[in-house]
């Protein structure tokens, strides 16, 4: 089991990449310009800590994303252990940013779920969390990192992702929304 990693702290801020992203921090390493420092923790195969708190990932879904609203508790302890890696951010104890990955490891990684609460958008913590969850070897080392994302493109083509036109996005939507079967929380169930 990997322990969570904690990528920034406020004694020892990650190293600024760009003068965009130096300029988000203030003297002081902090993230803003106000109040306490903001935490990035990178999380091992079993994220414990979010797992205690899964529904702070509630919370700051239902408020920051149009997609991921009102997932089931469940759900989203399913999502988390079935994502290669994990980040979040923290401001005194509250869940301030997310993001997710599933990868092969070697072949095809995507990224999923980057979200920034509405009061720290704007100050690169959003870059953080993407440049993090792309450290991790299982992402770094995978020939392609797809993402998809209605309207934040622009935020992507800044990190090096490049729009897509020789591939279309097919996708089926299950009916009806996540529900609690016996397949999805892993029993045993007959095929036929
Ligand atoms: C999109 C989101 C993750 C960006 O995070 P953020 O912390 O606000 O972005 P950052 O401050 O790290 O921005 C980094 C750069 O991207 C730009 N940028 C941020 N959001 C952008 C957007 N939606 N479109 C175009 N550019 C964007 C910033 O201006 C900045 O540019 P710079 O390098 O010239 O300074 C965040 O706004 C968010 O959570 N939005 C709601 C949820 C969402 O749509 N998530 C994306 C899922 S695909």
């Amino acid at each position: 089991m990997a322990a969570p990693t904690t990528v920034t702290t406020p004694d020892a801020p990650a190293p600024a990449t760009s003068p965009a992203e130096a300029g988000a921090r203030t003297p002081n390493g902090r993230g803003d310009s106000a109040g306490s420092a903001i935490r990035l923790v990178r999380h091992g195969r079993l994220p414990l800590l979010l797992l205690l708190k899964v529904g702070r990932i509630q919370t700051l879904f239902d408020a920051n994303c149009f997609w991921a609203r009102q997932r089931p508790r469940w759900a989203l302890v399913r999502m988390l252990l079935g994502s290669c890696c994990v980040v979040s951010a923290w401001r005194d104890g509250r869940l301030v940013g997310f993001g997710r990955a599933t990868s092969d490891g070697v072949f095809r990684a995507v990224l999923w779920d980057v979200v920034i609460a509405a009061e720290h958008q704007g100050q690169g913590l959003g870059r953080r969390i993407v440049r993090a969850l792309m450290a991790n070897p299982a992402v770094a080392d995978a020939e392609r990192i797809y993402l998809m994302t209605t309207n934040s493109s622009g935020f992507y083509a800044r990190l090096g992702f490049e729009e897509n036109h020789s591939q279309q996005l097919m996708m089926r939507c299950r009916r009806g929304r996540v529900s609690g079967d016996d397949w999805r929380l892993g029993h045993d169930t007959p095929v036929d």
